[in-house]
């Protein structure tokens, strides 16, 4: 006699999970046909999205059935959220997501292998080497490299610090930094992930020597050059130097073969951060200097950027797959993982700062397998078609400025004709169009964020999403047009006023 299930709770028949399975994904392809003639964002007002949630009810004592709860969910989720997937979304690095990724991380967490170790996970820690292999492979970077999956830039950044840290100070892992004098280098263009490791590693954010940038933003190798030069003369210990590969303001590219050749000569770890540009670095047609992630030490990219890879997905790789395990092994005495041979397989607790992991690795390789190498490059190149196409639109539109174009984003602003030579008008400008970014996020015809070059505040779309057309990035300038004139107006009264 078979033994009756257990009552608990949190179990679900097998009849329950199908239907409210097959309901799920009913709505979600509603959802993603409708995508993109759907409102970009409610647009709601923080006490709106709380009232529909109820976000000041308690904890509830009971519990509610699955099928109801599931349906309330999807409910809530898609009347209240903005949808980046949506073809008009331009905003920060933030691409859509390959539809084919959300259904993995159903298959990955139905099955939820641990793969932190390789006997709780034999074939998704397979799939994940397989995949890492491929990113590289796709970059032109060694495919003996180490590498794993992360959630995203920042960490897949931390992992090439520490990978660089341990390198140069392997005692840190012991005695800490206390008087240990590192410097790192990066251009002022850095992305903020720089600071928190700086901070969280203990170097602490003195120790970065930010590096001015050229009228490209780019990082300038000369001063780079002089101030470590400097350091090194006064004692001080570099311990990485960062090249960016596609800045998050303007994708500025960093001359990465210059600071590679630079840091080969000094030994010095040469980090890059590749998490919005790399994978442009496929592009059979990419620039010398953007091709050069090749030769970094490490290389930090983000396969929820531009492989479309749903939240959360980034990718470190580490050159010397013996310093990655170096800087994150440890062996306590309740992990007896067998030593599986000559090429064994890796424990990846043992590559990454994470203990137990999922199988996020799983997207990652059917977002690959769908689209293939003549896929992935394709869509990327199309995206910087399109922003190319946007940053001529912008051009030739009288009350827009165009400013920066590189990779998949173009910067630009709104400036009203009698504004257009006026050299009072800076700060004016700078408001005019920081509410501008406001009115259009809210708005949700089109969604774009911001930069500032040189003091000037920009507006700025990134395109990293397979479903915009030449049409919807077309529809910006008269958008931004429009808006721009009411937001102008507006501020004038009030100046009036
Ligand atoms: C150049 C660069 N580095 C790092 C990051 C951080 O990535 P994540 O937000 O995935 O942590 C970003 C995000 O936009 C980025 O553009």
């Amino acid at each position: 006699m078979a033994t009756p299930p257990r009552d608990a709770p949190l179990d679900l028949g097998p009849e329950e999970f199908r239907s409210a399975g097959h309901e799920l994904v009913d709505r979600l392809a509603d959802l993603l046909a409708a995508l993109p003639d759907m409102p970009l964002t409610p647009g709601e007002e923080v006490a709106t999205v709380r009232a529909a949630l109820g976000a000041d009810a308690t904890l509830p004592g009971r519990g509610t059935a699955a099928r109801p709860l599931l349906d309330e969910a999807t409910r809530l989720v898609v009347e209240h959220s903005l949808f980046n997937g949506n073809p008009r979304f331009f905003g920060y690095v933030t691409s859509s997501a390959a539809p084919i990724g959300a259904l993995g991380d159903l298959l990955a967490a139905a099955v939820n292998p641990n793969v932190g170790g390789w006997t709780l996970s034999p074939i998704a820690t397979e799939i994940e080497s397989q995949t890492v292999r491929w990113i590289a492979e796709l970059l032109g970077y060694p495919i003996s490299a180490g590498g794993l999956l992360v959630s995203g830039g920042n960490m897949a950044n931390y992992v090439g610090f520490l990978a660089a840290r341990h390198s140069a100070l392997p005692a840190a892992r012991t005695d800490g930094m206390e008087g240990a004098r590192t410097r790192v280098y990066a251009s002022e263009e850095t992305h903020t992930w720089l600071t928190k490791a700086a901070d969280l590693f203990g170097l602490g954010t003195d120790a970065i020597r930010w590096i001015p940038t050229d009228d490209r933003q780019r990082l300038d190798v000369g001063v780079l050059e002089q101030t470590l030069a400097a350091d090194l003369a006064a004692g001080d210990r570099p311990l990485l130097v960062v090249g960016t590969a596609g800045s998050v303001a303007t994708a500025a590219v960093d001359p990465l073969d210059e600071i590679a050749a630079l840091c080969r000569e000094r030994g010095i770890w040469f980090h890059v951060d590749g998490a919005y540009g790399g994978f442009a670095a496929a592009l059979p047609d990419a620039e010398p200097a953007l091709a050069a992630l090749a030769e970094a030490d490490s290389v930090a990219v983000d396969p929820h950027k531009w492989l479309y890879a749903p939240l959360e997905a980034g990718c470190a790789l580490v050159r010397d797959r013996s310093a990655l395990q170096a800087a994150f092994s440890g062996r306590p005495s309740y992990y007896v993982f067998p030593e599986l041979g000559e090429d064994a397989p890796v424990n990846y607790f043992e590559w990454g700062p994470q203990n137990s992991r999922g199988f996020r690795a799983l997207k990652v390789w059917l977002v690959v397998r769908q689209a293939g190498r003549e896929g992935i490059v394709r869509m990327i190149a199309d995206d910087c078609a399109l922003a190319r196409a946007l940053h001529e639109r912008v051009a030739a539109e009288p009350e827009l400025e165009a400013f920066t174009c590189n990779l998949s984003i173009a910067t630009f602003r709104y400036v009203p004709q009698d504004l257009r030579d006026d050299p009072d008008a800076v700060a004016y400008l700078n408001d005019l169009n920081r509410a501008l970014v406001e009115r259009l996020q809210q708005g949700g015809e089109v969604f774009v964020s911001n930069a500032v070059v040189d003091g000037t505040f920009l507006l700025r779309a990134c395109v990293v999403n397979f479903r915009t057309t030449l049409a919807d990035v077309e529809a910006i300038p008269a958008i931004v047009a429009r808006l721009g004139a009411e937001v102008d107006a507006e501020l004038r009264a009030a100046i009036r006023a």
